[in-house]
């Protein structure tokens, strides 16, 4: 048996998170999903997760055993398949170098161990994702956070403690919508920072052939280092670096991620290798995608739903537990599956049910997901 103050913890969470709930489960657990449901709840934006040349390249590496090596990153050398992909990703987002990490939880934190410090100012968008803010932590570093997407706010807190290190998302994973890329890369720059843009929501989705906001934007050069997880539109389980070649000679040495945890498996990048080039032929994809979500999104608004997405991720605001919970049912009861976000990914107050749109959504499931949004506020379920 555990001793009392574990057993007071777990204690406590039962009481106060699951057995508050109709259904005695987590918020983010409702009904189960069935064969015909619609399911809005994966990061495969693309729809490209199972595509023939992805399975191919994986299946054809995992019969390869012969030059089979499982051990940390640190011992590789640039003549293997790892070394190659990074090459092809740096080229793709165009910086000099990018480190294959094994998530993007581990590029962010193990980014975070290598280049905060103590008594470095960490400015942090609220809403930038929790990697982030556990690389401060990690770091020992002094988080100032800054309000969501507020230039005047980041630049008040600039002026009051100096240069640093800026990090953001560019888009949301939470509400969806795009970060004042420029105007912060201008602060950046002009309060002599570090800028770190994490793109792991808009890599694949944005920019020319998918390769991201910051290329597309011309800001290679200001932002220092960009940050992904491939497990969103590369459908994959890695995350990555972009940096310059001189980081990243430095960072397999220096971050414990990269040196204390194993790295990805060959079979995992020769999906990676083929994932990259099935995106960047995607361009219908990505057109889809867009005229798509903004159809989604549009339709919602005017329905009165409290949407602030810009992007492929559009979530409906929904307010405090209770209130997610009324509407997370609602929309099982018609089959509908999105993802519920609460604390600690949002804050107590402010949860959301996030429907990532993905590219092979038909009109009709998009017309059927919009029908019953209407139906539930035409029945005053929620308001
Ligand atoms: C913006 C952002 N950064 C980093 C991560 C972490 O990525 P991974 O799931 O690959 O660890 C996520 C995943 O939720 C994310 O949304």
């Amino acid at each position: 048996m555990y001793c009392d103050f574990l057993l007071k913890r777990i204690n406590e969470f039962y009481k106060n998170v699951i057995e508050v709930r109709k259904n005695k489960k987590h918020l983010v657990i409702g009904k189960s999903v069935e064969d015909d449901s619609l399911v809005l709840t994966s990061n495969d934006y693309l729809a490209i997760a199972n595509h023939s040349k992805i399975l191919t390249a994986q299946e054809k590496e995992i019969k390869n055993q012969h030059n089979k090596v499982i051990m940390s990153a640190v011992f590789m050398g640039e003549n293997t398949l790892k070394g190659v992909f990074e090459k092809e990703m740096a080229e793709y987002l165009g910086y000099e170098s990018t480190i294959l990490c094994q998530s993007g939880w581990a590029a962010n934190v193990g980014l975070l161990q290598a280049i905060a410090e103590k008594d470095i100012p960490i400015y942090i968008d609220f809403f930038a994702h929790m990697s982030l803010w556990e690389g401060i932590r990690v770091a020992n570093a002094k988080p100032v956070a800054f309000l969501h997407n507020n230039i005047a706010h980041l630049e008040k807190m600039l002026k009051k403690n100096g240069p640093g290190i800026i990090l953001i998302d560019s888009l949301y994973s939470t509400i969806g919508d795009i970060a004042p890329i420029v105007q912060i890369s201008k602060l950046s720059q002009q309060y002599k920072c570090i800028f770190v843009v994490d793109e792991s929501h808009s890599v694949g989705t944005h920019g020319h052939k998918g390769s991201g906001l910051v290329r597309e934007l011309g800001l290679t050069n200001q932002v220092d280092f960009i940050t992904l997880s491939l497990a969103k539109t590369f459908a994959g389980r890695a995350g990555l670096i972009a940096c310059s070649q001189r980081f990243a000679g430095y960072f397999p040495y220096i971050s414990f991620p990269a040196i204390f945890s194993s790295a990805l498996l060959d079979h995992e990048i020769a999906g990676l290798r083929a994932t990259l080039e099935v995106i960047k032929e995607s361009d219908n994809l990505r057109e889809d995608l867009k005229i798509k979500s903004s159809y989604l999104r549009k339709e919602l608004k005017q329905l009165g739903y409290k949407v602030e997405s810009q992007s492929h991720i559009v979530s409906i605001e929904s307010g405090n537990e209770e209130r997610t919970e009324t509407l997370r049912d609602a929309l099982e009861e018609r089959n509908i599956f999105g993802s519920v976000f609460c604390s600690p990914a949002t804050p107590k107050n402010r949860a959301l049910i996030r429907l990532s749109v993905n590219s092979k959504l038909s009109y009709d499931q998009l017309d059927y997901i919009i029908k019953c949004f209407r139906d539930i506020k035409d029945k005053n379920i929620f308001r």
